[in-house]
């Protein structure tokens, strides 16, 4: 089966390795991203998917610039079986030191950039679900969203809002066959934290808490939630924020503790 998605921040981290998956899995991918130089780098990796990697230039803060790109996809596409809106950014400070440019553009890409993709795809969603085959909408939360931490408010404050988008998104959109849902990931290892964590340019930036599980996240531990939720198999799963965060938010794990 043809299956096509827009995927949002696909330039890196998640929104790459979900990219990656998709064309394996034979889907076309729309890859919408603002950095061209990376886009144009990642494109340049998938051209052996025979050009079913579509390199969109695409800024989700600009709601003429988001509505410009989905006009354009539906030249391209006269359907889309899913959206997956990875793009986002992380600006840490402690909330008195915040600088509000700062605030801004957290709230701007991550939570406004988020509702106005979603939106913008929706025509194209509905266009593409059957009854047997409702279409997807997947955002990325946070485990953030669910248990804050200090130094990243804004960042948190912005993934709860994400959450309470996908829960109202889900209930208004799931009778016209479009499915919504969230991941609420602990901390991946992608350049969005590596940069941060970097004792040289740290900013503050600390991991969400320890995992269990003895290590932190790899992209493609979220994108196999993912494709779980783009199966068959989530066919009755809506408005749901899921954490895939290896257990560090179940239970508060006290400094010193063996488990
Ligand atoms: N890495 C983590 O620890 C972590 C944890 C929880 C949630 N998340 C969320 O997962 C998503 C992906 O994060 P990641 O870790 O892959 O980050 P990343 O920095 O590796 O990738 C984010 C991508 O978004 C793009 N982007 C940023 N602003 C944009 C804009 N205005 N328009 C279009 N594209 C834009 C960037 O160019 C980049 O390619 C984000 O929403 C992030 O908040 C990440």
């Amino acid at each position: 089966m043809n299956r096509t998605a827009a995927i949002t921040g696909a330039a890196s981290g998640i929104g790459l390795a979900a990219s990656r998956r998709l064309l394996e899995a034979g889907w076309t991918v729309f890859g919408l991203d603002n950095a061209q130089d990376r886009l144009d780098k990642v494109a340049a990796g998938f051209a052996d998917h025979g050009g079913r990697f579509r390199p969109t230039l695409c800024d989700v803060g600009s709601a003429a610039d988001v509505t410009a790109v989905f006009g354009r996809i539906a030249d391209a596409t006269p359907v889309l079986n899913a959206v997956i809106c990875c793009a986002g950014v992380l600006r840490t400070a402690r909330m008195e030191d915040m600088r509000i440019e700062d605030f801004d553009l957290v709230m701007n890409i991550n939570t406004r950039g988020t509702f106005l993709t979603a939106q913008q795809a929706l025509p194209l969603l509905r266009a593409g679900a059957t009854p047997d085959n409702p279409s997807r909408v997947i955002l990325l939360s946070s485990l953030a969203a669910l248990r804050p931490k200090v130094v990243s408010g804004a960042y948190a404050a912005s993934k709860a809002a994400v959450t309470q988008l996908c829960r109202v998104m889900a209930a208004e959109w799931a009778p016209s066959g479009v499915l919504v849902n969230a991941l609420a990931p602990g901390t991946v290892d992608t350049p969005m934290v590596a940069v941060l964590a970097d004792p040289s340019t740290s900013k503050g930036y600390r991991p969400s808490g320890v995992s269990p599980v003895g290590r932190i996240a790899q992209p493609e531990d979220i994108v196999d939630v993912m494709m779980f939720l783009l199966s068959d198999g989530a066919r009755y799963v809506a408005g749901t924020t899921i954490p895939v965060d290896g257990g560090t938010g179940a239970a508060f794990i006290p400094p010193g503790s063996n488990s």
